[in-house]
């Protein structure tokens, strides 16, 4: 059986990391951190994620012409991801993100997204080809929102799924919402999208209820610890995997690049999140994101337990 193949349309970012025991307050100077650098960025992640859980995936992004888009790209070529339409930006920066993490695993980002914002419509429009052979086309927000829309409506009119992570959280309109086919917010997003609230796992039914009634196929908002919650023609909560977080940057891209390829292989959508949820949980036990994202047979090893 040849690969699923999945198209990712989103960023790129290199993640500049400090781990400390506490994450500062507004005018608190936190001491002895340690720092490293990794990899990241929500596309990036989630086209690295896809790649290792076993699609042929092609990444739709912007680099900057500098140190951190160099070593980027040949990243990305390691993974062996299609890099045919990466755009080298020649005027603006790479992506990078400064990231927090406390000694729980829990972290605040920034981002200054660069190149990333800079990502066209028509950098979309010449990925056609891609797009129209993808059994799943798979997106996040750190991008122009008028760039996800475009990319949107190109992989609704082929015949492949199109699922959109709304991260980072914002108001989406209708016309963007009812062309997807699987929606992934956690419960921040979940509520920001509904202006409800969302603590509960009846909370989030009611959520996904009402993205439902905007004209999602299908919403799946993830829950961290307490797992992830279906809500499609009936309601499904899939448990998380226990494990030892120590990082949680990048999980839920972990969890996103799992779900295209499980759907992509032709799964049924519980057992396809249920994928997904492994890789999430996987994601979490590794520091860096991508560094992070979990082979194909570290997934299935940890599904069979
Ligand atoms: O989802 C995690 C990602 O968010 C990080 O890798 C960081 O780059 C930000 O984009």
């Amino acid at each position: 059986m040849s690969a699923p193949r999945v198209v990712v349309v989103g960023s790129s970012n290199t993640d500049m990391v400090i781990k400390s025991k506490n994450l500062p307050r507004v005018g608190e100077t936190v001491i002895g951190g340690e720092f490293f650098m990794a990899a990241g960025g929500k596309g990036a992640n989630q086209a690295v994620a896809a790649s290792r859980a076993g699609a042929h995936t092609t990444f739709v992004a912007r680099l900057g012409d500098d140190m951190f888009g160099r070593k980027a790209l040949e990243n990305f070529q390691k993974e062996a991801i299609n890099t045919d339409f990466l755009v080298i930006d020649r005027e603006a920066p790479s992506g990078i993100a400064l990231i927090f993490i406390d000694a729980q695993g829990e972290n605040i980002i920034s981002v200054a997204p660069g190149a990333n914002a800079r990502l066209s419509p028509e950098d979309v429009e010449r990925a056609e080809e891609a797009i129209s052979r993808a059994d799943v086309t798979l997106m996040e927000l750190e991008i122009a929102l008028e760039t996800v829309e475009r990319a949107v409506e190109m992989a609704s009119a082929a015949a492949g799924k199109v699922i959109l992570n709304p991260a980072p959280g914002r108001k989406l309109p209708s016309s963007l919402l009812a062309r997807i086919d699987f929606l992934t917010p956690n419960e921040t997003e979940a509520a920001l999208l509904t202006e409800l609230t969302v603590d509960s796992n009846k909370a989030a039914e009611r959520a996904g209820e009402k993205l439902r009634g905007l004209g999602v196929g299908a919403v799946i908002i993830t829950r961290g610890r307490k797992g992830a919650l279906i809500v499609a023609d009936s309601v499904t909560h899939i448990p998380a995997k226990k494990v030892k977080a120590v990082d949680t940057v990048g999980a839920g891209d972990a969890f996103n690049g799992a779900l295209a390829v499980a759907i992509a292989e032709g799964r049924e959508l519980k057992e396809a999140v249920e994928f997904a949820a492994a890789a999430g949980a996987l994601a979490c036990t590794r520091y860096g994101a991508q560094p992070s994202m979990p082979s194909r047979k570290e997934i299935d090893e940890i599904m069979r337990t």
